[in-house]
């Protein structure tokens, strides 16, 4: 098994794999912000996106290349010249840049998606490696679907791969399809039967149709794989990839069986950047989802309190901690310091500057009026509310509201515009709707709402109210939300947020 601190690579592939997941579309400037999350996190490489997909995913993969630092940046590529030409461009100003090439070799995908023959699916493989070697050392190869490909015809494929210059050879299991004795076994028929492994790092890539993505992912680790592909929440396309904090959980928990096995990533970040995914994509993290569901470190029944009372180890095999989950934990109250509040924004894992602080103090302070105990949920509720990457255009300055069953809902809104105050009043279906007519109208945009969701960060009747909305305007959609103990004022900052995205992009 392992040899002493055997290392992990962790592949984080949230922006490419898990963007693909059906109406999870990001702009440039939330990737950029996950991106950073990531780093963050402590993930080894990022896979930023597909740059042929689209002009737009070129650009992000580019600013991605360009700005973030510590981590290598892949961008995917099919076996096809253009592709690498383009993932090159996107990631050529990476200090480690990565191409990432995949062409299916299953006998179901090649007959049926581009009728070749395994010669030439065997010739353009090796050539687009070659190709890519050209402009980048780190090339990382997929064969696609390759738990349903034939294992001689895989042999023969990485064995040329490796030699035609690829360093990490993927053994994608795309459909879901694999289980952990399989999965495990072919990973030990690669290193037995691919005379030029050694010079390669193997890789893994799991979907979750049967629920075993992870198992999957952690027999081929036993077997001898060195990377793991995988994304934050386990997002991706259909029932989504490997998540990427159940692996290194599960690895970090079960030492005694994982022997030797570390990962780089700082696991008391899993919980806000977990957060931070579920905001920008709109995904909802499921409540009993492992290591960052809302309950995942909740106990309900007496039998279980009364045991983690006594000693928290006879229920719970992970402190909510390492994982940056602190639950209902009372943080701060109304008298709390700014010193304190610095602190806590620190142990949470926020590098914020004074500026940054003092505009969090404010929101905090306020907050502090309406709601008694403030939980590190809302902390961290109203940092990623308040600290974004674009400067805002758009400053919300006051609202009022007139609703009731018996009168017709309206709102009066009143916006900061580059020094200028905008105003504008509407009538609406509900106070809500009536505030977003009134935003329309003082900002001359029109949005439109596609999505609209609204969750209670923490318990209580004062609990912070958070509101994560979808919103297309200027032919552009962005997600964004807003935070407020009063679910209208949640509201209307997500939709000022909102503008000021699509202002950005
Ligand atoms: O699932 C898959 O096969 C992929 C490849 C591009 C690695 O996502
Ligand atoms: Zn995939």
């Amino acid at each position: 098994m392992a040899s002493f601190m055997d290392k992990i690579i962790i592949f984080d592939t949230t922006l490419r794999d898990g963007e693909q997941a059906p109406g999870a579309s990001l702009n440039p400037a939330e990737k950029l912000e996950i991106a950073h999350a990531l780093v963050d996190l402590g993930v080894d490489v990022i896979e930023a996106g597909f740059p042929i997909s689209s002009r737009g995913d070129l650009e992000s993969v580019k600013e991605i290349a360009r700005s973030v630092k510590g981590t290598v940046i892949c961008a995917l590529a099919r076996a096809v010249k253009g592709d690498i030409d383009a993932a090159y461009e996107a990631v050529r100003h990476a200090k480690r840049p990565r191409i990432h090439v995949f062409l299916a070799t299953s006998k179901i995908h090649m007959q049926h998606k581009f009728k070749k023959t395994e010669d030439e699916v065997l010739r353009l493989a090796v050539e687009s490696v070659k190709y890519a070697k050209k402009f980048c050392a780190d090339i990382d190869f997929s064969p696609e679907d390759t738990t349903r490909t034939e294992r001689k015809f895989l042999f023969k494929i990485l064995k040329e791969v490796i030699a035609a210059g690829a360093t990490t050879v993927n053994i994608p299991d795309t459909v879901g399809y694999t289980e952990p004795d399989e999965y495990a076994d072919l990973v030990c028929a690669v290193k037995e039967n691919v005379p030029n492994i050694h010079k390669a790092v193997i890789s893994v890539h799991c979907h979750n149709d049967l629920g075993l993505a992870v198992a999957n992912s952690l027999a081929a680790i036993k077997s001898g794989a060195r990377q793991v592909e995988c994304t934050v929440n386990g997002i991706g396309e259909r029932a989504g990839n490997a998540s990427l904090e159940e692996i290194v959980m599960a690895l970090r928990t079960r030492k005694d069986i994982y022997k030797g096995f570390n990962t780089s990533i700082v696991t008391a970040n899993i919980y806000k950047t977990s957060r931070l995914v579920s905001k920008l994509t709109g995904f909802a993290v499921a409540p009993n989802k492992a290591i960052v569901g809302g309950n995942a470190f909740r106990h309900e029944s007496g039998i279980h309190q009364d045991g983690v009372l006594k000693e928290r180890s006879t229920y719970e095999i992970m402190r909510p901690e390492d994982v940056g989950f602190s639950g209902s934990g009372i943080v701060l109250g109304k008298h709390s310091g700014r010193h304190a509040l610095k602190e806590r924004l620190k142990e949470l894992g926020f590098k914020l500057s004074d500026g940054e602080v003092a505009r969090i103090n404010t929101r905090f302070k306020e907050l502090a009026d309406k709601k008694k105990n403030i939980f590190d949920d809302d902390l961290i509720s109203v940092v990623q509310d308040e600290i974004k990457l674009v400067e805002p255009v758009w400053i919300l300055l006051g609202f009022e509201i007139n609703s009731g069953t018996k009168i017709n809902p309206s709102a009066k809104v009143d916006l900061k515009y580059k020094n200028n105050i905008s105003s504008a009043q509407s009538n609406g279906d509900g106070p809500v709707d009536a505030c977003f007519k009134a935003i329309d109208k003082a900002t001359g945009v029109k949005g439109e709402l596609q999505d609209y969701r609204i969750e209670a960060v923490t318990k209580g009747k004062d609990a912070l109210g958070e509101v994560i909305l979808k919103l297309k305007a200027k032919g552009k959609v962005v997600t964004a939300r807003g935070s407020s103990t009063d679910i209208i004022e949640a509201s209307v900052r997500a939709y000022i947020n909102a503008l000021n995205k699509i202002e950005s992009l």
